[in-house]
């Protein structure tokens, strides 16, 4: 059902899926919900409960913080408050891009993730080689008061008359960037600061095998 979310926020991010195959807006999460998901992040990360993100899938996954440096942690529904708002107002984003470009997506995985200072996450696309199910990424960013200075913006590898441009966005607390999963190459540039967000992925139904 849609929607308790204003439609007016969702409206110029299907437009610019559709065109462009991504999206951002600078004030997407509500000031109060940014806050409680930073609070609760930086608790999860006192508390031991972030791991080392991994790279690959199934048995062959590992570790490797050359190419990831990120510490994160799967959101599961009913673990609090804020991360139940945070799943609700995706689950009217979602049903928002069905309506609009009937992507068929069927579900939503996310995890919160924290960037040490010095890390960084190497160049790549997020669907994976043997899955298909992932259809439209989805970034919201959690840091209050990001400078040019702390680095560790997104990079997107976008499509260009000459081949490729790149743009950089700075993952200011509240704001939201969206693309389509298959297509768009990125990278998250070195951070100097400790760098919080949510990455997660609407996904399509599948048995996950191509
Ligand atoms: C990812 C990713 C980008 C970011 O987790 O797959 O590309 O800006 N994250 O955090
Ligand atoms: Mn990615």
């Amino acid at each position: 059902m849609l929607s308790q979310t204003a439609p007016s926020l969702f409206q110029p991010i299907v437009d610019d899926l559709a065109e462009h195959g991504w999206a951002r807006q600078s004030r997407f999460l509500p000031d109060d919900l940014t806050r409680a998901l930073a609070d609760e992040c930086r608790e999860r990360a006192r508390q031991g409960e972030l791991a080392p993100a991994r790279i690959g899938r199934g048995a062959g996954q590992q570790v490797r913080e050359g190419v990831r440096g990120d510490r994160i942690q799967w959101l599961e529904a009913g673990q609090s408050a804020a991360c139940d708002r945070y799943l609700r107002l995706m689950e009217d984003l979602r049903e928002a891009l069905n309506q609009a470009l009937y992507l068929g997506l069927a579900d939503y995985e996310s995890h919160f993730a924290c960037y040490p200072p010095g890390t960084f996450y190497q160049r790549h696309v997020d669907r994976f080689r043997d899955d298909d199910r992932r259809v439209v990424s989805v970034l919201t960013y959690l840091n209050d008061d990001w400078q040019a200075a702390h680095g560790g913006a997104l990079r997107l590898h976008l499509p260009a008359a000459n081949g490729e441009r790149t743009e950089d966005i700075a993952p200011l607390g509240g704001s939201l960037v969206v693309f389509m999963s298959a297509d768009l190459p990125h990278e998250v540039l070195t951070s100097n600061r400790e760098r919080l967000s949510l990455a997660g992925w609407f996904r399509r139904r599948g048995d996950g095998l191509l």
